[in-house]
């Protein structure tokens, strides 16, 4: 395996755990990392709000723990450069915020609340604005004793048919983009459909000529699928999305791939189920308790998937209310 370099940021592996709202909480990504990945961003949080409101709003969605994480990353979403320059200008003067390693901007959500505000994917019609997004952030770092990368998470297109926006990747990386992360579909495929490993590929020899790492990100399931998109694409890292939903160990599987090394076994139901538990509990750490328990009641069913008598408790578990609720159910099996 390569190593990876963001701005001055040396990565253990290529491998990063793709941002997910509703997943991608501190204590998931705590065991992420743990398993392998070389960082793991938060979910997507709004720069607008940041510039507005300040922190706390959303300071749940964005808490990090470097000491735990080691690096860490905050997804911002926006459509103004304004509110990304006072965004990040907030989260590096908010103490608990201030250590974060990477800025990464989203410019790849196809969810219409989003994309109806000029943010995310539709940003991908407007390169000239994009490009302002990246310098804004760029310029809210500018001048620290550290250097932090401001990186770009996108997608192949924004209207049916786009099948790779090579001039969009090189706008980014004019603007002094440190990372690019490509996901192959565009914005009307939201997931369905293949992800397309020749439309990355477009994108990411438009930008060959530049000292940026490329990432690759879509359909990764295994370390196969993720030996196959860095040939496909010529990618210098990848980043695994739903794969990982309930599935840490998919990082433990496919770093040891692509290091050459025997890929460890998926985990018997045991390890599985005190992984779901460890999750809850460090996600009631920091939400009160029936609060946690309802918004993992989607993610429970990943970690027990495909556990004989997994589907009769599954019914029970997106009904639970507290933890021991929780316990008593996931004891049955
Ligand atoms: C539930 C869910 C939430 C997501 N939230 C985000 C997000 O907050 N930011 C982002 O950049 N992408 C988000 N994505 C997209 C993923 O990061 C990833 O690009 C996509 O799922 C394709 O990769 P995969 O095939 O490995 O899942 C989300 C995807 C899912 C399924």
């Amino acid at each position: 395996m390569k190593s990876v370099r963001i701005g001055e940021i040396v990565l253990k592996n290529p491998v990063v755990l793709s941002p997910m709202a509703g997943i991608s909480s501190l204590p998931f990504r705590i065991i992420c990392n743990e398993m392998g990945a070389a960082y793991s961003p938060t979910e997507l949080v709004s720069a607008r709000s940041i510039r507005y409101n300040g922190v706390d709003k959303s300071f749940r969605y964005m808490r990090i723990s470097p000491e735990e994480e080691g690096i860490t990353a905050i997804q911002l979403f926006g459509s103004e450069p304004e509110d990304f320059e006072a965004a990040v200008d907030t989260i590096l003067n908010t103490q608990v915020l201030k250590d974060v390693s990477i800025i990464d901007i989203n410019m790849g959500c196809p969810v219409p609340k989003v994309v109806k505000t000029g943010s995310g994917s539709a940003l991908m019609e407007d390169p000239a604005r994009a490009a302002d997004i990246v310098r804004a952030c760029k310029k809210a770092v500018e001048g620290l004793p550290r250097k932090i990368p401001v990186t770009v998470k996108t997608r192949t297109g924004f209207n049916a048919g786009d099948n790779g926006k090579p001039d969009f990747a090189k706008a980014l990386a004019d603007a002094g983009c440190d990372m690019i992360c490509v996901h192959g579909r565009n914005r009307p495929q939201m997931y369905h459909g293949e992800s397309s490993s020749e439309a990355i590929a477009l994108m990411r020899e438009a930008v060959r000529g530049y000292d940026i790492p490329f990432f690759a990100n879509g359909d990764i399931t295994d370390a196969d699928s993720a030996a196959r998109i860095i040939e496909q694409t010529g990618c210098d890292g990848i980043m695994i999305g739903r794969a990982a939903r309930g599935n840490p160990w998919i990082f433990e599987q496919v770093t040891a791939g692509l290091a050459g090394t025997d890929i460890p076994k998926y985990p018997d139901s045991l390890a599985r189920k005190q992984m779901l538990i460890r999750e809850l509990e460090g996600r009631i750490k920091y939400l009160p308790e029936d609060v946690a328990v309802r918004e993992f009641r989607s993610v429970m069913p990943y970690y027990i998937k495909g556990i004989p008598g997994a589907a009769a408790i599954k019914v029970r578990l997106v009904s639970a209310v507290s933890f021991d609720e929780v316990k008593e159910i996931i004891d049955l099996v």
